[in-house]
């Protein structure tokens, strides 16, 4: 377990120095077994999920100041304490081990010390550093927690607490190929217990690599969050209709618009490298679609002047709404990234506005809280496009929102979903 415990705390590190948590991950591997690996990505995920409050935690219990190694390390450790099974008194050995592995062997006494001190007066601890600081409090950037704040005064804390939580494994069932309550009894016959979510998903209890569930290649089912299954249903499609799904990548949604209706699809990206991913998803669910290199903000290079009937808009964003499954992105996201990313979705949305046909609808879509990505672009663009019309989304009773913008279901009842935000636009 030290050995896990050391390239944990590698990877967390590499991440504070910048690099995503997928890349770090992958350049600490080294050809464990995959038991040992999942227990590296849990460590390095889980650390980063409540990083403030740990790195907090290891400040407060080091009676010197500690080197980024050795405090990496108890973060791992003290998380491991925590939020695992695992037994106390083991894990506290292995890291001391551990502490050698990382070459301070001199600090071995006192993370010892630190570790069973934690064991003894952790809830005070806690409470002490919670008390002391909001970063520790919630495990976010200052600027993050303050942004929420301002932009969901009745919510923020719901939000900021459901970022921290692991993620559900949630499938979409291919209505082309199954329903979603006989891929359930499919799964379930596997020893796969699931439960609805939506019209088309499922959670499932346990969550597992995907490859390992029966029907995934034979494509009776996507890997999709139940708040991003909202999407394509949104576009109200219809057999025929010349739909445009213009940041498609990987294409979740865009095969979810493919089961839907035989529309005339065309998904593009500027992203090369991501559309084999969207081929690859449309040739595992034996959909079809026209993919093509684009960028949504330039259409002259890639539009055949044909306007279209829908147009996807699920554009890049600073993806705070999806933080509890990307953990690594509150501690490397910027402040001002927010604003580059918001002008980003400014050009897009002038960009293919002029794509769609009269009566047709654009549907908006992004994964983050803030409200200059949402709520402030959609008013802007409106008052920039008279002719642009936001109808009111109705969503279903159980799913939990504000306006547009999806929340947490309360203490994880119902509709479990991450943070998108969706504007519907018609053109008048
Ligand atoms: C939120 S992701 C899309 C997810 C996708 N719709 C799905 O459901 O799987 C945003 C995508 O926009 C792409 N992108 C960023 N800027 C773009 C631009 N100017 N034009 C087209 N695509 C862009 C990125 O490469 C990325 O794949």
């Amino acid at each position: 377990m030290q050995h896990e415990q050391r390239l944990a705390a590698l990877a967390v590190r590499k991440v504070h120095a910048g690099a995503t948590l997928p890349a770090a991950l992958a350049a600490v591997d080294d050809g464990a077994p995959t038991r040992g690996r999942a227990l590296v990505q849990e460590l390095a995920y889980g650390t980063l999920r409540h990083w403030g409050r740990l790195a907090a935690l290891a400040d407060a219990l080091s009676v010197r100041p500690l080197s980024d190694d050795v405090k990496a390390l108890v973060a791992v450790v003290l998380y491991q304490l925590d939020q695992t099974q695992a037994p106390a008194f083991a894990v506290v050995d292995q890291a001391v081990d551990a502490v050698v592995l990382v070459g301070r062997p001199q600090a071995k006494p006192a993370v010892n010390a630190m570790l069973r001190r934690y064991l003894r007066e952790r809830d005070a601890l806690n409470a002490q550093v919670a008390a002391a600081s909001p970063v520790a409090q919630w495990s976010y950037p200052r600027w993050w927690i303050g942004r929420v704040q301002a932009d969901h005064p009745a919510h923020w804390q719901a939000i900021l607490a459901a970022g921290n939580e692991r993620p559900p494994l949630t499938l979409r069932a291919n209505r082309r190929v199954t329903t979603r309550d006989a891929l359930g009894e499919r799964l379930l016959a596997a020893g796969f217990a699931s439960d609805p979510v939506g019209e088309h998903g499922l959670v499932v209890r346990a969550p597992r690599t995907v490859t390992e569930l029966p029907g995934y290649s034979d494509g009776a089912f996507s890997v999709q969050d139940a708040g991003a299954q909202l999407a394509a249903p949104l576009l109200a499609l219809e057999d025929g209709l010349r739909v445009l799904d213009a940041c498609a990548a990987p294409g979740g949604k865009a095969t979810h618009i493919a089961e839907l209706a035989d529309v005339d699809l065309m998904a593009i990206d500027r992203d090369a490298a991501r559309l084999v991913r969207v081929r690859e998803n449309l040739a595992r669910l034996r959909l079809s679609a026209r993919v093509a290199v684009g960028d949504a903000a330039a259409p002259a290079q890639w539009w055949d002047g044909v306007p279209f009937d829908r147009i996807l808009a699920d554009v890049p964003c600073t993806a705070s709404g999806v933080v509890r499954r990307h953990p690594d992105g509150k501690w490397l996201r910027r402040k001002t990234d927010v604003a580059a990313f918001a002008s980003q979705q400014q050009r897009i949305l002038a960009g293919l506005w002029p794509l769609l046909a009269p009566g047709g609808v654009l549907l908006y879509v992004t994964c983050s809280w803030f409200a200059a990505e949402n709520e402030l672009q959609i008013k802007d663009f409106l008052a920039r496009t008279p002719e642009a019309l936001r109808e009111t989304i109705i969503f279903a009773d159980d799913i939990p929102h504000a306006g547009g913008q999806l929340l947490p279901s309360v203490n994880g009842a119902g509709h479990n979903q991450d943070g998108f935000f969706y504007a519907r636009l018609r053109k008048g």
